[in-house]
């Protein structure tokens, strides 16, 4: 980044901060100079940046002032939760999730569509070398299988991760998995069978949606505010009328809408399900990713009859490509541990060594502490650049913990075409339809924010609001 490109964005998130209210004049291209020791033709460019971003608006004679919009003085409204459930439908048009994790990981892109946090938020270096002690010190263990329930290592671990969400699980209960993803399809292979019916999120984690598809079981939305979650009276009503097999949830910090449920929440739904005896599978890959100090609790800590499968990893908090992840599937447990052993023999084993020494050594809650203060940040900057740059009567959510947004556009936008317009100028989002088994949320978007926030991101958000404004305009 060049030095003017520095300051526009140190002087950016002077503004986001509210360092200068709207119509404030920020300080000269002199005092700009001495303040930052700056050249005064780096200040005139980085003013020229900040116009650009629409952030600020030349006033001729006069200077530099903050614009109106680019302020989050109030916080925007939230995105509306879809008001009664649907009816149960078979997942389509998924296809299109790998072309666009495809797209995110070309390196000339701006990757704000797939939810995975850039490497300057991970241990990269201490799990490398966990990597190449695990490699050197398990001699011919780390060459053969370690066949479920896994790394026994790992599994102690993680149970105390557990207890930490108020899960008494233990080693014994815990089975490893190839990543959150392996842990959802043995949970749904485990309880129900194609033709069935899935109580799910909506909008919802598109991985999910792609399981559903695949095992040809059948989608049922279930009504989610978009602060609270997923409603357990609308989870009643749709239990009354439809022969559900599951209900899947990803309690805290979800994916889209960064909500989690409430303790209550999360009590009734346990108590809901156990009394309608249907599995509850809880996903809580986003549960150490809160913004507030205290980790909350998992639903499985309300669970009394081994009716909870819960699963995550740890792909948002350490790596993904280590690819290792977990499940406690309570009264399950025989059944998923061998469809563990047959959909893949075993969880690859220097990787769940290595997580182990990691976790063992003692930095992950260092680790953890960094990156919820930067992704609590991240979010910051990126909702008030969206509320800058985007056009008005745009909704965005509210995450209390995670690293992504969800982002309503006025009726009439297009995200799957704002999809292939953003992309020719390079730039991923994750467009609102793959979030829906039904086509929902065509003018809705979804943004990771895990990425280093700079003038590039700046830029981007502007570019998208420019699209998106034109699409309205046209429209
Ligand atoms: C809610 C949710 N579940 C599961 C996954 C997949 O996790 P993993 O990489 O551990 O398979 C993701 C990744 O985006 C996710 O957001």
């Amino acid at each position: 980044m060049t030095r003017y490109e520095q300051l526009a964005e140190t002087l950016a998130r002077q503004i986001h901060s509210g360092a200068w209210g709207p119509g404030t004049r920020i300080p000269g291209t002199r005092e700009l100079s001495r303040l930052h020791r700056a050249s005064i033709t780096t200040v005139m460019a980085a003013q020229r940046l900040l116009e650009g971003w629409g952030l600020v608006e030349a006033r001729p004679r006069s200077g530099y002032y903050v614009r109106g919009a680019a302020l989050p003085l109030e916080a925007p409204a939230l995105p509306e939760a879809v008001a009664t459930p649907g009816a149960p439908t078979l997942v389509q048009s998924q296809r299109m999730a790998l072309t666009l994790i495809q797209a995110t990981q070309r390196r000339d892109v701006l990757p704000l569509g797939a939810a995975v946090p850039d490497v300057t938020f991970l241990p990269v270096a201490a799990l490398n070398r966990a990597l190449g002690a695990a490699a050197r010190l398990a001699g011919d263990r780390a060459g053969g299988y370690d066949f479920p329930p896994g790394c026994p290592e790992l599994r102690g671990q993680i149970a105390r991760r557990m207890a930490l969400a108020g899960c008494d699980t233990g080693p014994e209960g815990i089975i490893t998995t190839s990543g959150a993803q392996e842990a959802l399809t043995l949970a749904l292979r485990a309880v129900a069978e194609p033709g069935d019916v899935i109580a799910i999120e909506t909008p919802t984690y598109y991985g999910l949606l792609q399981v559903i598809e695949a095992l040809g079981m059948r989608a049922l939305e279930v009504p989610t505010d978009p602060l609270a979650g997923l409603d357990p009276e609308a989870l009643a009503q749709a239990l009354a009328r439809w022969p559900i097999k599951a209900c899947v949830v990803v309690s805290n910090f979800s994916n889209p809408l960064g909500c989690a449920l409430s303790s209550e929440r999360k009590r009734a739904l346990v108590t809901l399900c156990a009394k309608a005896q249907i599995p509850l599978v809880e996903n809580d890959i986003y549960g150490e990713l809160g913004f507030a100090d205290q980790r909350p609790l998992a639903a499985k800590h309300f669970d009394r009859h081994g009716n909870v499968l819960y699963l995550s990893s740890f792909s948002k908090t350490l790596e993904p490509g280590l690819r290792v992840g977990w499940i406690a599937p309570g009264r399950h447990f025989d059944r998923v541990a061998h469809l563990k052993y047959v959909s893949s023999l075993a969880t690859p084993t220097v990787p769940q060594l290595a997580v182990a020494r990691y976790l063992e050594q003692g930095g992950y809650e260092r680790q953890l502490r960094r990156a919820r203060a930067a992704y609590a940040r991240h979010v910051e900057l990126m909702s008030a650049a969206v509320q800058g740059h985007f056009p008005v009567g745009t909704r965005i959510s509210r995450p209390t913990g995670g690293f992504v947004i969800w982002v309503e556009l006025p009726e009439g936008a297009d995200s799957m075409a704002l999809y292939e317009q953003a992309l020719s100028e390079r730039i991923t989002i994750a467009p609102g339809p793959l979030f829906s088994a039904t086509g929902r949320y065509r003018h809705c978007l979804r943004l990771t924010c895990a990425q280093p926030w700079g003038a590039a991101s700046e830029q981007g958000i502007a570019t998208l609001g420019r699209l998106a404004r034109q699409q309205l305009e046209v429209g």
